[in-house]
């Protein structure tokens, strides 16, 4: 349950719960290498670990990322950009199996909402401010945010955001589909830590399969994903969780996992 801190972000486990806190304050937690790195590094770290079932991701109340860091790009060449860079490697934190969580307060802009994007569920508090400003600067969007907000928010108002750069609110964020759920700042965290204890509760097999499910609604055409969850379906009935799960609900009693 202690804090581990690395240079950038702290670490720690409740339960079953990996916690990934960004801690870079002096630039409202911005994304540069050594970032992506330790996120990446403690994501899979997490993955890794069988007694992990959900990884939350938050920052601090003032943010949870405002972006890229820009002073770490601003001299950067297109060759550099195009080769072996840190945007790269938020690619490992996507295709993390288990189910991660994003608590967000105050600023996720930029790489920030695209991080969030990443992740499976969003929870905001009512202090969160979500944008990709990236076109005020003379760029777009980098780490998926032109193929994830359409795809979270539909085409019209994606565009709408991308090409102004306007920020939303936790209020509208979650009225076009870009957050799961708006709370109070106040229980940002104990919120994002009940949601993730129940989810860490579930068996592991059929969290992996229903996430692996659930992004191929994203990827894939519908007859593949189809086949996808037929197959992810079917595997999960030699899993020892769903003969416990199904023998619990027979005996009218709690299920015991062993995540197997
Ligand atoms: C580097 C940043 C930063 C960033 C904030 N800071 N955002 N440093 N990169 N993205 C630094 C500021 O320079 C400042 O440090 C300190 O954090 C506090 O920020 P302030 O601006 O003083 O705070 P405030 O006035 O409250 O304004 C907050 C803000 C503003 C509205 C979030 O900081 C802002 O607009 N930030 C940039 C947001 C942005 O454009 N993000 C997109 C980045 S591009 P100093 O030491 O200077 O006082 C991107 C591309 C992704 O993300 C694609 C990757 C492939």
């Amino acid at each position: 349950d202690e804090d581990r801190r690395n240079t950038t972000i702290r670490t720690r486990v409740d339960g079953r719960v990996g916690w990934i806190t960004l801690d870079r304050p002096e630039a409202l937690n911005a994304l540069n290498s050594e970032v992506a790195r330790e996120v990446v590094a403690a994501a899979l770290a997490f993955d890794a670990d069988e007694g992990i079932g959900a990884i939350v991701i938050t920052g601090s109340d003032r943010a949870f990322a405002a972006g890229a860091d820009i002073k770490a790009m601003e001299g950067l060449t297109g060759r550099d950009v195009a080769v072996g860079n840190h945007f790269h490697a938020w690619q490992s934190f996507a295709d993390v199996r288990t189910p991660v969580i994003a608590a967000v307060a105050g600023y996720a802009l930029g790489g920030g909402c695209e991080l969030a994007m990443m992740c499976d569920v969003i929870l905001a508090a009512d202090t969160a401010r979500f944008g990709q400003p990236e076109i005020t600067l003379g760029v777009i969007p980098g780490m998926g945010g032109t193929q994830r907000l359409v795809r979270a928010v539909g085409y019209f108002k994606a565009a709408e955001l991308v090409l102004s750069g306007r920020i939303v609110e936790a209020d509208e964020a979650e009225r076009i589909g870009l957050v799961s759920r708006v709370v109070p700042a106040e229980a940002l965290h104990e919120e994002a830590a009940a949601l993730a204890a129940a989810i860490a509760s579930k068996p592991l097999p059929a969290l992996y399969a229903a996430k692996a499910a659930l992004d191929a609604a994203l990827e894939a055409p519908l007859a593949e994903g189809l086949r996808l969850e037929k197959h992810l379906f079917a595997s999960l009935f030699d899993t020892a969780d769903q003969k416990e799960g199904m023998a619990a609900f027979r005996e009218k009693r709690e299920p015991r996992f062993t995540h197997r």
